[in-house]
């Protein structure tokens, strides 16, 4: 007879489609077991974008203030699932680290690594590609969509790819994992890959049920040129989106060119209905700042685009220029970024390494060293 977890037990038999919302001022099942921890990772493949700044790096930064354990990771195995020249790799990677400093993340309050410096991620993930059901992984939208019509030619990696992202989250059994709209069906894979495993060998509770934070204004920031379409580092024209190494200058002239409508702002969020472009630089300047999309509302009510545009662009050179300046800066001597890599994967295996001892115990697989 199966043993039950915890989760099992109070909410039945799971919707594999649907997340146990968090509960306000309520300890999450996760949390009554576990300690908080957060974990969130982004790949360095190219440049990274606006969407990646609000929609992921700056939540980052803010989660660090709270009770917390926050351990961010970039993740270069993810990004090999398709090409990348090795040299730039290694500068992606390095980008990447500078980006977290530069816009906040602080090494000595948060764990800051590259994934392959940790085997554990890689070790953990072959064990979960034996728990994952092809079922499951033939459902993910986003496989999908980077396969397109040459599903055939794709990498083996590309397809298992969410099942090493489970392993990122679980191989430090993190609680909380801050992100954007559109890994939200990874994380709800990574919570069935942690029931199944607590089922199948009867461990409750061995894994948390891990919690997705898909919250503030920018979860899904859009592409400048088409509202529907999300802003992404691979987009084909540099038009769409706006980098976090782009001058000032290009930051106002993407914004000045950017899609809009011909009506002026409404003054109610119901008036953003069926108006993608304008809704998402509306959002975008709530979350850069730091206020909700009513807030501008109510203070640019009846604008015009002429008015709207230029004050967006003044606010996002003003939060973007410091971090491209202090990129550019770290950038100048990788040696410490390096040790910053190395110190933070330190400390990330003393963490990763005696959960996967107890994960090979659990699968059966005999080891002479303890
Ligand atoms: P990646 O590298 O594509 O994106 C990194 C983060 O940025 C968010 N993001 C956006 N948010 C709002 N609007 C946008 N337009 C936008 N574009 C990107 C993403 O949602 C993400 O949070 N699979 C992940 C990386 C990963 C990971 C993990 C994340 C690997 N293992 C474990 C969390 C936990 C990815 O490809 O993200």
């Amino acid at each position: 007879m199966r043993s039950l977890s915890i989760v099992d037990a109070l909410f039945g038999p799971r919707d594999k489609t649907t997340i146990l919302p968090p509960m306000k001022g309520i300890k999450t099942m996760a949390e009554a077991v576990h300690t908080r921890r957060v974990f969130s990772g982004i790949k360095p493949s190219g440049g990274l974008t606006l969407g990646n700044y609000l929609g992921a790096i700056k939540r980052f930064v803010d989660m660090q203030n709270d009770d917390f354990e926050t351990i961010y990771c970039v993740v270069d195995m993810h990004a090999i699932t398709v090409w990348q020249d090795p040299a730039t790799l290694k500068f992606a990677t390095r980008e990447l680290v500078a980006a977290y400093i530069a816009s906040g993340l602080d090494p000595a309050k948060s764990i800051v690594f590259n994934q392959s410096q940790v085997p554990a991620h890689a070790e953990l993930g072959w064990i979960f590609n034996c728990v994952a059901r092809m079922g499951w992984m033939n459902r993910m939208t986003q496989f999908k969509e980077k396969s397109g019509k040459n599903a055939e030619a794709v990498s083996l990696g590309l397809y298992a790819y969410p099942a090493l992202m489970a392993a990122d989250i679980l191989i430090y059994k993190a609680t909380h994992v801050p992100v954007g709209e559109d890994q939200k069906q990874h994380v709800e894979l990574t919570r069935d890959i942690a029931a199944k495993f607590n089922n199948d060998f009867k461990v409750p509770d061995f894994f948390p049920i891990t919690e997705p934070m898909i919250d503030g204004p920018a979860t899904r920031v859009m592409n400048l040129r088409d509202g529907t379409k999300k802003m992404s580092k691979s987009g084909a024209s540099d038009m769409e989106r706006v980098n976090l190494t782009d001058s000032a200058e290009l930051i106002v002239k993407k914004f000045k060119k950017a899609k809009t409508d011909p009506e002026p702002l409404p003054d109610s969020l119901e008036g953003l209905k069926d108006r993608p472009e304008a809704r998402n630089l509306v959002e975008i300047y709530a979350a850069l700042s730091e206020t909700t999309p009513d807030a501008v509302i109510a203070e640019y009510a009846g604008a015009q685009w002429g008015r709207f545009k230029p004050a967006l662009a003044d606010l996002a050179v003003s939060k973007l220029e410091p971090i491209s300046t202090e990129m550019s800066r770290l950038m100048q001597d990788t040696s410490e970024i390096d040790r910053i890599l190395a110190d933070g994967a330190d400390r990330a295996n003393a963490i990763a390494q005696p959960i996967l001892n107890d994960v090979y115990d659990i699968v059966g697989f005999v080891r002479g060293r303890q």
